[in-house]
């Protein structure tokens, strides 16, 4: 059997998985088929830019599916599967963590399971050029005191929220795969990422959204927990590079270097505004600042030593901080539809659900 130039994406609907797929045509070629279930967090209106685009093949489905995933490999002859689809927010795995076990931790071995059949049905050639690249998150490592060393690829697993724990579930499946069965597959470990097209759940689509309609910006707890933010175009180019270059059988750190309290994220994103929208009526967002009760084993700080992609593959972020932050405020001030549409239905529901007696 003949692998293609194509590439299977799953969860490609989403925030970074639809950056991804954007970025992959501006700079590869050939195909990619995105497999994404379009739950709330999916969305086709960030893949429009593709319709009509040969090289672009979008299936709605579930990760869960195993004759469907069977069928997609079986029929588009992926040379690598690049594993996004996940349930992905914290408060709502804290809400109902089902769902997480079931997409995050099933839906990652049915995929591996799929793959696996796939794999060993290829030419031996060809099953060396295989890749599975799984993505995953730092939270899965659990959290940092505040002098203590970043995560590498040698912290233990510590997770502490059910998203955290069935990420790190996927993680150890991966690598299991690899270690019994031979799966050519990488993990990728990332730090927060912030960009276009993120879900306005996450804190700084939806702080700015709030900021520029003058309502309440709620910071969880004291506000000094701490993120490592990558821009998401680094976070893409870094998984490019573990595709091409990373060893199978090996995880990698990604990180942006970027450590910031949440307190400095909100306050940045509320200057900004300020410059780029002023509003007499709203005056200076800093004071809509509200501190609310804090999300339940909060984690308080994450930091990542990307040192080994660094060197294995020479990667680094290349978008700095303030640059990324106004790229970010600007799309969003730029699509107002898209954030309009996103907005409405389910996402009142979790709003008030989330917030309305916090
Ligand atoms: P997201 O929630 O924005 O998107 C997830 C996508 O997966 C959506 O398009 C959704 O429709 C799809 N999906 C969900 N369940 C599915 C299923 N059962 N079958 C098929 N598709 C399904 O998430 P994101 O922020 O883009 O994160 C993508 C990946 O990166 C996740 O695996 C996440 O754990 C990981 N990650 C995210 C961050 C971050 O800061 N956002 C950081 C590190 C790692
Ligand atoms: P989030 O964007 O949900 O990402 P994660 O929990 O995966 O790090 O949250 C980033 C940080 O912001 C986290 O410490 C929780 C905090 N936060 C708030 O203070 N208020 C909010 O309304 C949200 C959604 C998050």
């Amino acid at each position: 059997m003949e692998l293609a130039d194509t590439i299977l994406v799953t969860g490609g609907a989403g925030f970074i998985g639809s950056n991804f797929v954007l970025e992959w045509f501006r700079c590869e070629p050939g195909h990619i088929v995105t497999l994404d279930k379009l739950t709330y967090a999916g969305n086709l209106r960030n893949l429009e830019s593709l319709a009509g685009n040969p090289r672009h093949i979008f299936v709605q489905g579930d990760i869960c599916d195993p004759e469907l995933v069977g069928t997609l490999l079986a029929a588009h002859r992926p040379r690598a599967i690049v594993h996004f689809a996940a349930e992905s927010h914290v408060d709502r795995s804290i809400r109902a963590p089902g769902e997480f076990v079931r997409t995050n931790v099933q839906g990652t071995l049915n995929l591996l399971e799929k793959a696996r059949e796939y794999w060993l049905r290829l030419d031996e050639s060809q099953r060396g050029m295989f890749r599975f690249l799984h993505v995953s998150s730092d939270e899965v490592y659990g959290s940092l005191g505040p002098a203590d060393p970043a995560f590498t690829e040698q912290s233990p697993y510590a997770p502490n929220s059910p998203y955290a724990a069935s990420k790190a579930g996927s993680d150890h499946l991966v690598r299991a795969y690899r270690h019994t069965y031979g799966l050519p597959a990488l993990t990728t470990n990332c730090s927060n990422n912030y960009g276009p097209y993120q879900f306005p759940e996450k804190l700084i689509p939806l702080v700015l959204l709030n900021a520029l309609e003058g309502k309440p910006l709620p910071v969880y707890g004291d506000g000094l927990n701490v993120r490592d933010w990558l821009y998401v175009m680094d976070h893409c180019a870094g998984i490019r590079r573990v595709l091409s270059k990373g060893r199978p059988g090996e995880t990698y750190n990604i990180g942006g270097r970027n450590e910031m309290a949440n307190l400095d994220m909100v306050t940045t994103i509320c200057e900004i505004l300020d410059e780029l929208r002023p509003d007499a009526g709203i005056g200076s967002r800093r004071k809509l600042i509200t501190f609310v009760n804090d999300r339940p084993g909060h984690d308080r700080r994450y930091a990542i030593d990307a040192t080994k992609i660094g060197k294995e593959l020479g990667w680094m972020p290349q978008t700095h901080f303030e640059q990324g932050i106004r790229q970010t405020i600007e799309w969003y001030l730029d699509h107002m539809e898209w954030v309009a549409e996103v907005r409405s239905g389910a996402y009142h529901d979790w709003m008030q659900l989330n917030y309305g007696r916090r």
